[in-house]
């Protein structure tokens, strides 16, 4: 009696058993690869690691929650690249931890507006979204505009070098006097302006 395929069909356990071991393998020859293949790992030319104010920026974004209405991820469809730019590529988050890239939009994605509007522009648009675009239904962040945290800037770049962001001593022993006088929303601009800006939109 040769081998049939009936036997896996009508053996519900032994269709379980091999039905995991084929997703496994297959999931493990899909995702594996990635961690080794340099587009995935290195940094696009260009992008470089957050400054501390930038990174505290970052931090506040993720704060007050701005993830759970945009998303940092434009994919690869022509819908996408004509209203956003140049779609994500992974090289441009490898120094994000954790990356923010969400799939809720109820506002606009975020991917590529560093540079979009002026300094000016979006401090009055997070203050109040309405005295820049009068049928905008984002909230308000007016408590933004205080001082920003820094005594703990240098332990978060210590962290993040121990996952790999290339930090210099240097760099972190100036981070707190490049915070001086800075406040939040200052922070959560320069973060902003710089978002997606290693890559030039080529449209
Ligand atoms: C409740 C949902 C909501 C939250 C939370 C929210 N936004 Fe928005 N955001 C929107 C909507 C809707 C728009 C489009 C209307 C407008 O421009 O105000 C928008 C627009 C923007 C724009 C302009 C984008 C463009 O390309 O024109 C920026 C920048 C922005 N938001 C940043 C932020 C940041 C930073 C935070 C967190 C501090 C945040 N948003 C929180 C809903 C939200």
């Amino acid at each position: 009696m040769g081998f049939k395929i009936e036997m896996i069909e009508k053996n519900v356990g032994l269709l379980i058993v091999l039905t995991l071991l084929t997703v496994s393998v297959g999931g493990l020859l899909e995702i594996v690869p990635l961690f080794f293949q340099h587009s995935t790992t290195e940094p696009v030319e260009g992008v470089k690691p957050y400054t501390p104010v930038q990174l505290v920026g970052r931090d506040v974004y993720i704060r007050e929650g701005c993830y759970n209405c945009h998303s940092q991820m434009i994919r690869p469809f022509r819908s996408e690249t004509e209203r956003y730019g140049h779609y994500s590529v992974a090289g441009e988050f490898v120094y994000d931890h954790p990356f923010q890239w969400g799939s809720k939009r109820t506002g606009p994605d975020l991917a590529r507006v560093g540079g979009r509007y002026s300094d000016q522009w979006q401090k009055v648009h997070l203050i109040n979204p309405r005295d820049v675009v009068p049928e905008s239904n984002m909230p308000g962040f007016y408590w933004l505009d205080r001082p920003a945290t820094s005594s703990d800037i240098e332990l978060k770049m210590k962290a993040l070098r121990k996952v790999g962001v290339p930090y210099t001593d240097a760099e972190i022993a100036g981070a707190k006097k490049e915070l001086e006088g800075k406040t939040e929303l200052d922070c959560i601009v320069a973060y902003l302006q710089n978002m997606g800006t290693a890559i030039k939109d080529k449209r």
